[in-house]
């Protein structure tokens, strides 16, 4: 199933390994780019034209924004007369970026019919021999400059890889047909570790550190205080979360926030998304189609607000963004990655002193640090050596078709 399949070239090497060993960042290139293509192979050209909400986007459109994003940051700007593949192309692939002009409005990108998906393959092969070029026969100063962004642009484009995947899983959703993505998808082994850990009062450093790659949210490194408490080693499982349905979770709005609470009714929330009542019991739509609830799997497409109710019932907390870090790191957690992503209790917001990338890119992340929470970990779609101790990633707080999940923890008064 998909996310087993490991590129061996990813990640690349260091950014400060020298000399630069041009090899090993085209095979880092490839297998990225060829992860993309092995993903959206199964889909047929109406499933990839797709918009099925306006977050979810269609596997075609992420084709070729993720190639738009190459040749707009990486060929345009450091490529001296490389020629643009089709100047039309940029207001359609542009996502979010003001500063790299006007784009398609985000609920319209199922309208795009054209470029056809043959010709955003040939999109796609246009970027690839110019980029490879590029890091092939570029002097070595310029090397020194464009590498930083094409390392952005590989981890850019896996996170597209695991939104191709939650995307068409929710375009598979809407269609009675249940259709099947990969048949052979699963939930992998889990580790299974059942304790809590105990953290420790104390000040700890937390962040990006060293020289691997990071996005800028990581940073700066920066000491917070652990108050203390204990942390999961497990994930919430359906098991779990049908006991808190059982004892009617859903409609006592003393357990919701009052926007949860709101949503959860005018949505019809009675169970995490994609469940659907099947005889006496509960089936959901998966990746390998529709499959009856696995008790001891870990429940997934659950927003935060059901993750905040659930941990409000069972008299719990979730943890902090900081709490999970400092258990991770230090190995403390089962299942940390490549199940679900985990809510936290932590608002998506600056660290202290953070300063978004000069430039376009500049609004990668930073412009999202408001009404958002943080999600710790990796999950079953998440693309192989993407994951890491500090990687932050957020959702609003009703969302719920990613792959997200949640441990408690008790926090210290
Ligand atoms: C970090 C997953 C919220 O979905 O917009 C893709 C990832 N950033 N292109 C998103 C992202 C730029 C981002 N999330
Ligand atoms: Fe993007």
């Amino acid at each position: 199933s998909v996310p087993e399949s490991l590129p061996p070239a990813f990640p690349p090497p260091l950014l400060s390994t020298r000399p630069v060993d041009r090899a090993a960042w085209i095979a880092a290139y490839r297998a990225v780019r060829d992860e993309t293509e092995r993903r959206a192979a199964p889909l047929s050209p109406e499933d990839q034209q797709v918009q099925s909400m306006a977050d979810a986007s269609p596997t075609k459109w992420h084709r070729a924004h993720t190639t738009w994003f190459f040749e707009q940051f990486l060929l345009r700007e450091h490529v001296p007369g490389y020629a643009i593949h089709d100047e039309r192309l940029h207001y359609l692939f542009n996502s979010y970026y003001v500063a790299a002009g006007p784009r398609q409005p985000r609920i319209m990108r199922g309208l795009i019919t054209r470029p056809t998906m043959d010709e955003v393959a040939g999109y796609r092969a246009h970027v690839d021999r110019a980029v490879e070029a590029l890091i092939e026969d570029a002097a070595p100063e310029v090397l020194e400059r464009v590498l930083p962004i094409l390392e952005i642009g590989l981890y850019h484009e896996q996170q597209h890889q695991e939104l191709m995947l939650t995307d068409i899983l929710h375009a598979f959703a809407q269609n009675p047909l249940h259709p099947v993505y990969d048949a052979a998808w699963r939930w992998p082994e889990r580790d299974g570790r059942a304790g809590a850990k105990v953290l420790a009062r104390g000040i700890e450093a937390v962040g990006h550190e060293g020289e691997g790659f990071s996005f800028d949210n990581e940073s700066p490194r920066h000491e917070v205080l652990i108050q203390g408490g204990r942390i999961d080693q497990g994930l919430v499982t359906n098991a779990d979360w049908l006991a808190f349905m059982a004892d009617g979770g859903y409609g006592r709005a003393e357990l919701w926030l009052s926007d949860g609470f709101i949503a959860a009714q005018t949505d019809g929330w009675e169970a995490p998304g994609y469940w659907r009542r099947e005889g006496e019991g509960w089936a959901s739509m998966t990746l390998a189609g529709l499959k009856p609830i696995d008790p001891a799997a870990p429940v997934t497409h659950v927003s935060y607000y059901e993750a905040d109710a659930y941990a409000r019932w069972a008299g719990r907390d979730l943890p902090t963004e900081a709490e999970w870090e400092v258990a991770a790191r230090d190995g403390d957690l089962g299942d940390a990655f490549g199940h679900v992503w985990q809510w936290t209790r932590s608002a998506y917001a600056a660290y202290p002193g953070y300063r978004p990338l000069p430039g376009a890119l500049g609004e990668y992340n930073g412009k999202f640090m408001s009404n958002q929470f943080v999600l710790r970990g990796s999950s079953v779609a998440t693309a192989a050596g993407h994951a890491r101790v500090p990687y932050r990633n957020f959702f609003y707080p009703h969302q719920r078709w990613q792959f997200t999940g949640l441990r408690l923890a008790d926090a210290r008064a």
